[in-house]
């Protein structure tokens, strides 16, 4: 795929209705969620697992895109058919997760930086051949106000490492997801997640603007604005909305084709809600959708770990209803 026709697949992505699927958990983290089941993480596991979730009937009535882990992007269904080929005669685009995780930011107790830089070219170049049409790298701040974090220094090494994957990606053909997760974890209160947010979003336009990454081609994966897990006040669903859509209109250029969501540990309900809320904003600059890992998958995953054999069929029917509620809040029509 050319440069040129990356627009065309960042508005696929956010087509009217539509959202993405976040299924990229790496091994580590996939491990903690069969914990949770009691389901033991093999390969085998896995990708049975990943078959259940993409081959859910109907499923791209409400999702465009599905974002894959290395493992799973060259997995085949049982019957053989690579996973890629059966999402996209389904009409859902194949993506990948492309950065390697966090590591500890040296100097900066607390705070971490994203690494995976090294060797990108080659291995987006591979996952190109293997059939990937985006990509995702996800950065994460931490917001403790008493210890000063996030640092200037956090906020600046995360975006450049953004920017410079951007650029990486567009120059293999492939699309851009940029996610800079300011974490939820924390005491901190509503405006103060605003006043981080919206000055890790600045940041990062200033530096994708330094490295060339064409914005039409970008998507923007963001967190919301919303009270730390741990604040005695929790804000109300109106106001995580208009603090949000407030935050995104103030800080991301309306050339950028879509925003996506992730879930970040909101309960499934009030992912869905927040989505909703927003979109009923009149004017908005650019679709607001989802591309939610937990709170679209955790229902499923409880059904399917009773039984992976025979709870398929329901647990899909989960998957399908989860997609359905935030394809309509994508609209603004729960
Ligand atoms: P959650 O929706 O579970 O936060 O996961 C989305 C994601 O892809 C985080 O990178």
């Amino acid at each position: 795929m050319s440069i040129d026709q990356l627009p065309e697949i960042a508005q696929a992505m956010v087509a009217a209705g539509k959202g993405i699927i976040a299924i990229d958990e790496s091994n580590a983290t996939i491990k903690k969620r069969f914990d949770s089941v009691g389901v033991e993480c093999t390969e085998e596991n896995r990708r049975a697992y990943r078959e259940m979730l993409l081959t859910t009937p109907n499923l791209n009535e409400y999702i465009s895109g599905a974002i894959l882990y290395d493992e799973t992007i060259r997995q085949k269904t049982k019957d053989g058919v690579p996973f890629t080929k059966i999402m996209m005669d389904n009409g859902i685009l194949p993506g990948i997760k492309v950065d390697a995780g966090t590591t500890p930011l040296a100097g900066f107790p607390g705070e971490v930086v994203t690494q995976g830089l090294d060797g990108l070219r080659e291995r987006l170049n591979e996952y190109a051949a293997l059939g990937a049409k985006f990509a995702k790298w996800r950065a994460v701040i931490n917001i403790n106000i008493e210890e000063g974090m996030p640092s200037d220094t956090c906020i600046e090494a995360n975006v450049h490492a953004l920017a410079r994957y951007a650029a990486l990606c567009q120059e293999a053909g492939i699309v851009p997801m940029v996610e800079p997760e300011v974490i939820m974890e924390g005491e901190h209160d509503i405006d103060d997640c605003f006043v981080v947010t919206e000055k890790v979003l600045r940041s990062l336009f200033n530096a994708l603007y330094a490295q060339n990454v064409m914005l039409e081609g970008t998507i923007l994966k963001a967190s919301m604005v919303i009270s730390g897990k741990d604040c005695d006040e929790q804000a109300s669903i109106e106001d995580v909305a208009d603090y949000t859509v407030q935050c995104l209109k103030s800080a991301v250029p309306a050339a950028v084709p879509g925003i996506v969501f992730l879930s970040g540990g909101q309960s499934d309900d009030d992912a869905t809600a927040h989505l909703n809320e927003m979109n009923k904003t009149e004017n908005l600059p650019w679709p607001l959708s989802f591309s939610y890992g937990r709170a679209m998958q955790s229902a499923a995953l409880a059904i399917w770990g009773k039984d992976i054999v025979n709870n398929v069929a329901e647990a899909q029917k989960t998957v399908y209803a989860r997609a359905k509620a935030n394809g309509l809040a994508a609209k603004g029509e729960l």
